[in-house]
């Protein structure tokens, strides 16, 4: 038995059914350097999916690598909230200062999940409402609460919630009865079942509308731009504050901006972030208007929430980002990027939509009608590009959608090496 399927099989017998791995021989990633990593039978991979957006700066990077070392050598992994820790407070005014948002402040977690609690947690207490307006199609995580805010039924595993939701169309246009529309009749349409969502099932007080700016889990489902500074006007009427969950679209992943919502004109009440900030280390949280971050009147911690290592990390990343303006780079690698792509598109049917933006393209296959979900397909797509050594994501609410969102840091060079792959797997279908 070779070292996967040996794996498989101990995974097999102590991991939860429910995790699922791709492939249909799952593998082992043991090593990586920038955009490649090794599995462990000693293949090596080009990666566009850096370990779901999270490895943003790719594999073996010094400068994250020195940062947490640096605070490896202090001897100090951990100390608590209890204490000041300054390396979170410089990343919390870093990040402050980046939002946008006027005298912001910032709290720290560990993952999506909990950010999105916890500005679910200042939306409602601010509000006093438990009512939420979250997208279809949508993904924020796995508490009772996160999956409460889920649009997507292959995710959401429990139907209980501590909150009470009502779900307004998205971005997923492709599969939407508004579909034939121009964007801005798309738009209005959407906007105007807003209204009739807000009228017809919420009592008017609703807390926030939490939304991606291009869904993620969702299979990159990415609305026209100010789509949802459309909806923000409605929302204004009654008072409601938006979210903006940036878990995948923070950072300037996105190419035109730094936070996906930036597409859409405005400045959110709140921001949520997690994935690419610590470049693998664990870190996540919300950035949110002063007032509002200190509505909670209770205490409240996170025992390793912004530890002294995450934050470390997290700050070299930021400092990566910056010094290389990895921005631009999404923008322009990520514009040859949706080249080669739209090219396979002309010649491949099978390619219902290629849509996203910068470095996170989505691309979905459908069967010969051009719109029935062939999710099949996917999983081909996965296998062959997996054989001639590419790194793939899936997602949608069908898992007919590949995703491909490589780390920021990707050349062009790469990205070509990644379309031939997909030109070859797609021409052997
Ligand atoms: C948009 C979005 N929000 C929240 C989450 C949850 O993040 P985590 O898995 O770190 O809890 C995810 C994870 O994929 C996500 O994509």
């Amino acid at each position: 038995m070779g070292e996967h399927a040996d794996l498989l099989k101990r995974h097999q017998a102590v991991m939860p059914d429910w995790i699922s791995l791709l492939y249909d021989q799952p593998i082992e990633l043991v090593s990586g350097e920038g955009r490649r990593v090794t599995d462990g039978e000693g293949r090596t991979y080009l990666d566009f999916f850096a370990g779901i957006l999270t490895n943003m700066l790719g594999y073996g990077v010094p400068e994250v690598r020195e940062a947490i070392e640096a605070q490896l050598d202090t001897g100090v992994v951990h100390t608590s909230t209890l204490y000041l820790i300054r390396q979170q407070v410089e990343l919390a005014e870093r990040i402050a200062e980046l939002s946008g948002i006027p005298d912001a402040k910032v709290f720290f977690a560990n993952s999506g999940t909990e950010a999105n609690e916890a500005a679910l947690l200042l939306a409602t207490q601010y509000r006093r409402s438990n009512q939420i307006l979250a997208l279809r199609n949508s993904y924020h995580g796995r508490s009772y609460a996160a999956m409460g805010i889920t649009g997507n039924r292959g995710w959401s595993a429990s139907s209980l919630t501590p909150v009470n939701v009502s779900y307004v169309h998205s971005g997923y246009r492709f599969r939407s009865p508004f579909r034939d529309l121009p964007d801005d009749a798309y738009t209005a349409a959407c906007v105007e079942d807003l209204r009739e969502v807000i009228a017809t099932t919420t009592a008017g007080d609703v807390a926030c509308m939490i939304a991606e700016p291009i869904q993620g889990v969702g299979g990159f489902a990415t609305p026209p731009d100010g789509f949802f500074g459309a909806m923000k006007e409605v929302l204004d009427e009654y008072g409601i504050l938006f979210v903006s969950d940036e878990v995948q679209t923070g950072w300037g992943r996105t190419g035109e901006h730094f936070w996906g919502i930036q597409a859409h004109g405005f400045v959110p009440a709140a921001m949520t972030f997690a994935k690419g900030l610590g470049n693998g280390i664990a870190i996540g949280g919300v950035v949110a208007r002063g007032e509002l971050m200190d509505t909670v009147r209770v205490n409240s911690i996170s025992t390793f929430g912004g530890n002294p290592v995450a934050t470390r990390a997290a700050l070299a990343v930021l400092d990566y980002v910056r010094d290389h303006d990895l921005q631009a780079n999404a923008r322009e690698v990520g514009a040859r990027l949706f080249a080669g792509l739209r090219a396979l598109q002309e010649k491949h049917p099978v390619i219902g939509e290629v849509r996203g933006k910068g470095l996170m393209a989505g691309v979905e296959l459908v069967e010969p009608d051009g719109r029935t979900p062939s999710t099949s397909t996917a999983a081909r797509v996965l296998e062959g590009t997996r054989e001639r050594g590419l790194l793939l994501g899936k997602g949608g609410l069908y898992g007919n959608v590949l995703r491909i969102a490589p780390p920021v840091t990707i050349s062009s060079g790469e990205v070509d090496e990644g379309l031939r792959a997909l030109a070859d797997t797609f021409a052997a279908l």
